[in-house]
């Protein structure tokens, strides 16, 4: 049976002021009202046929996590709580292990929880036409058609057809320089890397043992003294510590022989950055996304979030204004994946 583990170990810092260390943006309400990220990462399994989801975050987001997947509803949903992060790669072999550990092999769907997905049936769609594919031994990547050279990705060169529907990867490059990135999407042969991943747990961990050993072995020991409490499972610190960190795109996917993808239109969009938030959000006739009490005038293509005070703004396009309790930003829109850099020198100077 499919099962879905869910990563939301991330820091989402590009998203700061509002996405903060305790608070980060997977369990914000950021683009629904109404549910966070992760809550609409598990809205969109609904009707799929699956077992449970697994979670895996950081330890100190435990009761966040478990409250907002209660009020999901998802009640038998086991927790793997990392005492520090190591990217996604360490993160996934947690959760394959985890699976495997009574004896089973499922199919993992691997996905993030900082996607908007529009068209859920869409999705679920592609998820069914992966499955027989996963099945066999394949690799799985849901695949975007690139709508612009973004650097932030990964991307992925089609191969032959290998299944109804599905391609071999001839090439999978993380994140490559703007020049390169240009090249890709002008040549037509190459999807984004949606971040989202289908495969056998026994798949995962063959291939991580094969290009990143000292991964698999730090998981291992790791696993191999948890404790349990409530639906938490958390891995032993000392023995995850030293675990390499990797993202799952650079440990296996850009390595392995036995990647396919599955093309995916479904109105994908990863909320890395107030820019994205942006481009997804309701926007006026001027193109503003405005959210709280805001007056803006002689305004365009800004975002402005107003969550205690009123915010005016007069003259400017092309800004992203966020106002929190505590803190404000105000930023050029070509500016804000760098708002990591606020962050960090936030962190140094305390
Ligand atoms: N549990 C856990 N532990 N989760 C993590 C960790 C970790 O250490 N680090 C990141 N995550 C979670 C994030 O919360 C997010 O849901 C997901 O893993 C992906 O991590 P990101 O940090 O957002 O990755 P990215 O956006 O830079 O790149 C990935 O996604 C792109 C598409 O959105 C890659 O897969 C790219 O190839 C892809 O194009
Ligand atoms: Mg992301």
């Amino acid at each position: 049976m499919l099962h879905p583990v869910i990563l939301a170990g991330g820091t989402g810092s590009r998203l700061w002021p509002l996405s903060r260390q305790l608070n980060p943006k997977q369990f914000l309400k950021l683009v629904d009202r109404d549910r966070s990220m992760l809550q609409a990462t598990l809205g969109r399994l609904e009707g799929v046929k699956a077992s449970d989801p697994t979670i895996i975050c950081n330890d100190e987001h435990r009761f966040l996590a478990a409250e907002q997947m209660r009020q999901a509803g998802c009640t038998q949903s086991r927790i793997i709580l990392e005492p520090m992060g190591r990217n996604t790669a360490p993160a996934i072999a947690l959760a394959a292990l985890e699976a495997t550990a009574g004896g089973d092999d499922p199919v993992l769907l691997v996905l993030a929880a900082d996607h908007l997905i529009a068209d859920i049936d869409a999705f679920q769609q592609q998820v069914a036409v992966a499955l027989p594919l996963a099945e066999k031994g394949k690799l799985i990547t849901f695949g975007i058609v690139p709508t612009c050279p973004e650097t932030g990705y990964g991307y992925i060169q089609r191969g032959v057809e290998v299944g109804e529907g599905a391609f071999a990867v001839s090439r999978f490059v993380e994140k490559p320089d703007l020049k390169t990135a240009t090249e890709y999407v002008a040549s037509d042969e190459y999807f984004w890397n949606s971040g989202m991943f289908m495969f056998r747990a026994s798949r995962y961990l063959e291939e991580l043992r094969k290009f990143q050993p000292d991964i698999l072995n730090a998981c291992h020991s790791a696993m191999s003294s948890t404790t349990q409490d409530m639906d938490f499972v958390r891995v032993d610190a000392g023995a995850f510590e030293v675990c390499p960190e990797d993202s799952v795109d650079y440990a296996v996917m850009e390595k392995t022989k036995d990647a396919a993808v599955v093309p995916l239109d479904a109105g994908w969009s990863d909320i890395g950055s107030w820019s994205s938030l942006w481009s997804v959000s309701d926007r006026d006739t001027k193109r503003n996304a405005l959210s709280g009490d805001v007056i803006a005038v002689e305004t365009e293509d800004t975002l402005v979030r107003a969550d205690h005070r009123l915010v005016a703004t007069l003259g400017v396009k092309d800004l992203v204004v966020v106002e929190t309790k505590d803190a404000v930003l105000v930023a050029h829109k070509d500016k804000v994946q760098d708002v990591k850099k606020v962050v960090e020198r936030l962190k140094s100077d305390s």
